[in-house]
């Protein structure tokens, strides 16, 4: 019997996933190197060297084509900072990621969203919108989206990867999660299908730890340099010993283990969360993902988040608001993001169970007004 309060709320790795002891023994050979060590010293605002050219080598780029940052979603700052113009048009899908949103708002962009189908953006709604006007770019989430979990299908992926192509506008591809598939194959990324148009952005975050903070950025080496010159005169360089403890992990081959291990670890997370919501919540559309950290669900009619929330905390469930995700918040009066990763299957269950009794007792009061 879980007597504990179950949190919805946040989309964070499990604390046993992180690879303490490899990283200690990391950061160990990188500080054996005593006083010589490059990672103690200032070094570029493109981030440490050896580990932009093992990013670059496995991606068969230059380095010149990989920067790296304190979290990838500083990227999105230096963005709005240098290539992005006040008040330019930036599309995103609808919903996506609330911290974006939080920055494009700031740089006081012109955020137009695209709405999100089961198997990526509505393509109609896209082509309308860029007949209306070309934006400058398209911030999209291709794989197992933050916060539905959904993955755009490679027949989408062509085509906003040739409308980018013919209209000249920037893909900003967020693939944080992209190499957590718990299911079926991959599909080829934005990069992959448009590499002269996409700006592929990823994080250590959620392979290694957050607390690592290093982001990565790969695409065209002119827009590259603007980011560079930028953030050298805003932070000098990102934190290089991070960036050194990394480089060590990888190349001693500790990644591709450490990823298997969080595949194995989450997948069941994932098979819960399906379970669960079949069982508790029978009559709620979800949209089922095939890897990442996010399950999604549509709110019965008359239910929103803000009157889930408010009872679920009462019964020992934590729920973000939806609206948060939304350019426009009212569209997400319904709209409930499930981050299954960091609970284990029986914590699922039971925050479910608990989140399916609370939709019930809503439900009957709406049919008696
Ligand atoms: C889609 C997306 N982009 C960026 C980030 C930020 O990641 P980082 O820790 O690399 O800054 C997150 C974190 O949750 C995310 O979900």
């Amino acid at each position: 019997m879980i007597s504990q309060t179950i949190d919805f709320t946040r989309g964070v790795p499990a604390p046993e996933s992180f690879p303490t002891e490899q990283m200690a023994e990391c950061a160990a050979a990188v500080l054996a190197q005593g006083g010589q060590t490059e990672a103690l010293q200032y070094g570029k605002s493109y981030g440490f060297l050896p580990l932009r050219a093992w990013l670059a080598e496995r991606q068969g780029l230059s380095t010149e084509q990989v920067m790296l940052s304190n979290g990838s979603l500083q990227f999105i700052e230096l963005l709005c900072q240098t290539l992005i113009q006040p008040n330019e048009t930036i599309f995103v899908e609808q919903p996506t990621y609330d911290r974006t949103l939080t920055l494009l708002r700031r740089h006081r962009e012109n955020v137009v969203s695209i709405p999100l189908e089961s198997d990526g953006p509505d393509l109609d709604a896209l082509e309308a919108a860029i007949q209306r006007e070309v934006p400058k770019a398209f911030y999209i989430i291709s794989d197992f989206q933050n916060p539905t979990g959904v993955t755009t299908s490679q027949a989408k992926r062509e085509q906003i990867a040739a409308w980018a192509e013919q209209f000249g506008f920037w893909l900003i591809e967020d693939a944080p999660y992209r190499q957590l598939r718990y299911r079926g194959s991959a599909v080829p990324s934005l990069f992959d299908l448009a590499p002269a148009r996409t700006l592929q952005l990823s994080s250590f975050s959620k392979l290694i730890s957050p607390g690592t903070r290093v982001g990565t950025l790969m695409g065209d080496a002119a827009v590259l340099q603007q980011l560079a010159q930028f953030a050298e005169d805003t932070y000098i360089m990102p934190a290089q010993l991070n960036m050194a403890i990394v480089n060590e992990f990888c190349r001693r081959g500790y990644l591709e283990p450490q990823i298997e291990r969080l595949k194995a670890l989450y997948q069941p997370r994932l098979e819960a969360i399906c379970t669960a919501v079949q069982n508790y919540l029978p009559a709620t559309p979800y949209v089922e993902p095939d890897g990442g950290f996010f399950f999604s669900i549509t709110l019965p009619e008359g239910v929103t988040s803000t009157m889930l929330r408010a009872q679920a905390a009462d019964a020992g469930v934590r729920c973000s608001d939806g609206r948060g995700f939304f350019a426009n918040p009212q569209d997400g009066e319904r709209f409930l993001r499930l981050p299954f990763c960091a609970l284990t299957p029986a914590e699922i269950d039971e925050g479910v169970r608990r989140l399916g009794e609370v939709v019930q007792a809503i439900s009957p009061e709406l049919s008696r007004v």
